[in-house]
């Protein structure tokens, strides 16, 4: 991983505003104090993101999704963490500096970059290969497909011999070698892995070329000839065309998940630019996950026959973890005997978007599945149903989607289940506390969460309100759970005046905090989820330490273990702003 120094990553958060680098994507309308949208992540009518200038932060309150700009563009574009980096300093016109990595890591890094542009060289000589072999054009001609599809695929050929590439690339054997272009038998022969076949690149998400699948032009065996796994190339997480059709898929919030790399190009060039193939693996779970980081809907195609359906169930097994609400996944059958190549070879998109119209919802087909032909007026069919089911629903994570899907079955049964969770719901917030005992005049406040929490949630939430208390205030006790995460903030926040919310995430990324510290981020204080105003913030996070101090006092009377007293007398060089 190539370093970039965190004070770059400081002081390019400082440059970028969050409203512009959303608002570039996004139209954004300006709310009161917020800018507001409809959810770019999730299919709404209704506007629920807001991005906040202050905080530097977005949150959609219908799917929960929220960040800083860096994961937004990590998101919403699909870019790695330095890709992301690299797109807000240009946005800036700031240079990414890299911080002087060991001669080691230097060297890993450049090798990785040589073997990525021999690839696509070996792709460039594939479509010159292609271009003077009339055969090679008049398969693909025949299977209807044009020459500008061709060149968006970069397809290619590569005549027949077993050493085409040794030939072409003479001082590359090891190279080629490690990216499992060439073959070294026992004898140590060493020879071409593809010959006289079609050329498929298969490029990552970021349009490197990682690994190629060949076909045969004839009736030869194995049809398919793919790349084996190598350090480019990891088939079981790589979806062929995602990279070709991500952002048409953006547009139309959905991806269609096919089996073959012909399907895909066949489905482009048709019109459909929203399809990818897995690579002769089954879909699996990090598939999903990389499809659902683009859209909300994800449609998997199979042939209607039986190999197809089992193919489908496990599918929906992979789907069904990644349907947090705003997610959707459907399924949908071929006629016997087609593919989608040749569905929509022969009927063109309106064929297809037919078929797209009649999908069958995750949850239809899963209750389709099991129940199979089974009588469901009998009891014993609805109760094996009801059995069956449970473990799968339990599968998707808590929220409105298995609240439908459990009703869904319910309904079906004709029995209501209330236990359907085997992990009871996480409660967002505490149940309204009872009247009497209520504390004033302090608000009560989200009582669900320890004193510890409250504190660092009320931080995230408002960097500046370490600033409102005295160094010496944060005489707390670093044997309290989750003291050495608030120190780390109340160090970064004193320290950085100028901290919003999405800039200190930024500096837990990768770390064992990240994921508490953004549920926080978004986490109302109130159990009501009023806004907190800024002197009860001041108030709230004042009686926060307070606490905390008195429970360290109260830890030192009772001589629990040695105690390690934080100072923060120290902490502060700079006199304080004002
Ligand atoms: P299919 O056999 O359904 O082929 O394999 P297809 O995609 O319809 O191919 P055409 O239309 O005959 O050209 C589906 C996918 O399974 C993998 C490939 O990824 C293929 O696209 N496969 C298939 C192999 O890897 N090897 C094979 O020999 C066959
Ligand atoms: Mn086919």
């Amino acid at each position: 991983m190539p370093q970039i120094p965190r004070q770059f990553i400081d002081d390019l958060l400082n440059r970028v505003d969050i409203v512009d680098v959303i608002g570039e994507r996004v139209p954004l309308k300006k709310k009161g104090s917020n800018h507001s949208a409809c959810c770019p992540f999730h299919n709404e009518k209704t506007p629920s993101f807001t991005v906040s200038q202050q905080k530097q932060f977005y949150h959609c309150f219908g799917c929960g999704e929220h960040g800083s700009a860096i994961s937004f563009l990590m998101d919403y574009e699909n870019m790695h963490f330095v890709d992301a980096i690299e797109t807000l300093a240009a946005s800036v016109n700031l240079e990414v500096p890299r911080e002087a990595v060991s001669p080691d890591d230097s060297k890993q890094r450049d090798h990785a970059k040589s073997l990525y542009a021999l690839m696509e060289q070996c792709a460039e000589f594939y479509t010159t290969k292609l271009k003077q072999t009339d055969t090679a054009i008049a398969y693909l001609k025949d299977r209807g497909l044009d020459g500008q599809t061709a060149r968006q695929f970069m397809l290619g050929f590569v005549p027949s011999g077993w050493d085409n590439l040794s030939k072409a690339f003479p001082s590359r054997e090891k190279d080629l070698l490690e990216t499992g272009m060439l073959i070294k038998n026992d004898k140590g022969r060493v020879y071409d892995r593809f010959r006289e076949r079609i050329m498929f690149p298969i490029r990552d998400r970021r349009g490197r070329v990682v690994a190629f699948g060949g076909r045969v032009t004839g009736q030869d065996e194995p049809k398919y000839l793919n790349s084996p796994e190598t350090t480019l190339y990891h088939k079981g997480s790589e979806l062929y065309g995602l990279y070709e059709g991500r952002k048409a898929a953006q547009d139309a919030g959905m991806m269609v998940v096919v089996e073959g790399y012909m399907d895909v190009i066949a489905l482009h060039q048709a019109g459909i630019h929203y399809a990818v193939a897995t690579l002769g693996t089954a879909t699996n779970r990090q598939h999903c996950d990389n499809i659902y980081r683009a859209v909300p809907e994800i449609l998997f195609c199979f042939d209607g026959d039986r190999a197809g359906r089992e193919a489908a169930w496990r599918a929906l097994q992979a789907a069904l973890p990644c349907l947090t609400d705003g997610r959707e996944a459907s399924f949908l059958f071929l006629p016997d005997g087609d593919d989608p190549d040749s569905l929509v070879t022969r009927e063109g998109k309106a064929g297809f978007d037919q078929q797209v119209a009649a999908r069958i919802p995750i949850i239809d087909f899963l209750f389709q599945h099991l129940a199979g032909d089974a009588d469901l007026s009998q009891i014993g069919t609805r109760a094996r149903l009801a059995e069956q089911s449970k473990p799968l629903l339990n599968q998707i994570p808590t929220g409105v989607y298995r609240e439908l899907a459990t009703q869904q079955l319910e309904s079906l049964i004709g029995v209501s289940l209330n236990v359907t969770t085997t992990e009871a719901p996480q409660p967002q917030y505490a149940p309204r506390p009872q009247r009497a005992p209520q504390p004033t005049p302090r608000q009560v406040n989200n009582q669900s969460l320890t004193t510890m929490r409250r504190a660092v949630l009320l931080i995230v939430q408002n960097p500046s309100l370490v600033q409102t208390l005295e160094p010496e205030q944060y005489d707390f006790d670093a044997a309290i759970r989750g003291a050495d995460v608030l120190m780390k903030l109340i160090g970064l926040c004193d320290a950085n005046p100028e901290m919003t919310t999405g800039h200190v995430l930024e500096h837990f990324r990768d770390t064992k905090e990240w994921s508490a510290l953004n549920k926080l981020a978004v986490t109302p204080y109130y159990p009501d989820e009023r806004e907190l105003d800024a002197e009860s913030a001041k108030e709230e996070f004042r009686h926060c330490i307070t606490e905390l101090c008195k429970q360290s006092q109260q830890r030192e009377a009772d001589k629990l273990p040695p105690n390690v007293r934080i100072g923060l007398l120290g902490l502060r060089n700079q006199p304080r702003k004002p």
